[in-house]
């Protein structure tokens, strides 16, 4: 059998439960990673990993609040006592809390900046020393067409998103003489978190128009992405973010 893409390496990706997490981390194992499951949602994460290693893959399930410091410091102690390292991260662990701005309470606010922002810085952190005295690294945040061209009822969403932006820029400027290349993906896909907009009447045909090819991508297809960014291959490309959404947002 040859050998795949990211053969050995130890990968994170968090909100691996289901959704994208969950395509990235089934094809990250099929490539040849060990892959640590993380979730909030310790059923959702083992079963995820169980079914990768009765695959053949290598994984191990791992539950972290990635809005909580000391919940994801604990969970990167786990991955590096089980796994040895910890090369890629894949910060992908979201969640939605929408309101327009004039009702939205500072509980929504707090918890998905606090999801989404303070879960990627946390996690960052935890793992820019390792790969910093490794000198290799593969880091992809997960940000949204919400935080470039914004979006409407989510305005805490769309600035935790716009702000990976800025964490991603930063953070690859930093870590770029050790050899660590941070990158973000803007996906769309078919998942739980997005079922509202691709069934409810209200929505569905408005944001079908608005995606040039016209169709919703399975998480494997936007997962295929996150592969390229965690090669060795993609050594060149960082600072950047990828938008893989069907064409919805071309210019920025
Ligand atoms: N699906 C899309 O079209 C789309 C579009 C733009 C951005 N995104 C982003 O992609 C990422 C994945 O989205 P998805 O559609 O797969 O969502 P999803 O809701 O299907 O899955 C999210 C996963 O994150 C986990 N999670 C939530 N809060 C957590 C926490 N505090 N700690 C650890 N795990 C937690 C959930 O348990 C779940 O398994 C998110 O960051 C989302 O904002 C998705």
């Amino acid at each position: 059998m040859s050998e795949g893409k990211l053969q050995d390496r130890v990968a994170v990706v968090t909100g691996a439960g289901q959704g994208i997490g969950e395509g990235v981390a089934r094809l990250y194992a099929a490539e040849g990673a060990q892959v640590a499951v993380v979730d909030i949602n310790q059923e959702a994460a083992q079963a995820v990993a169980d079914s990768i290693v009765a695959d053949g893959g290598q994984a191990v399930a791992v539950v972290c609040d990635v809005g909580n410091r000391a919940s994801v410091d604990e969970a990167a102690a786990t991955v590096v006592e089980q796994l040895g390292v910890i090369d890629i991260l894949v910060s992908n662990a979201g969640v939605t809390r929408p309101a327009m701005l004039w009702k939205m309470t500072d509980d929504e606010w707090n918890m998905v900046l606090d999801t989404h922002l303070g879960g990627s810085f946390y996690w960052l952190q935890a793992v820019a020393g390792g790969m910093r005295e490794q000198k290799y690294g593969r880091i992809i945040f997960t940000t949204s067409a919400a935080g470039i061209i914004g979006t409407i009822g989510q305005i805490n969403y769309s600035v935790a998103k716009a702000g990976l932006l800025g964490m991603t820029r930063s953070a690859a400027r930093e870590l770029a003489d050790s050899k660590i290349t941070v990158n973000a993906i803007a996906p769309a896909a078919s998942t739980p978190m997005t079922e509202v907009i691709r069934t409810d009447e209200r929505f569905k045909d408005t944001y079908l128009q608005s995606i040039p090819l016209k169709r919703w991508a399975e998480p494997d297809e936007v997962a295929a992405s996150y592969l390229f960014l965690a090669t060795e291959e993609a050594g060149y490309l960082t600072g950047q973010c990828l938008s893989v959404d069907g064409g919805r947002v071309m210019v920025r």
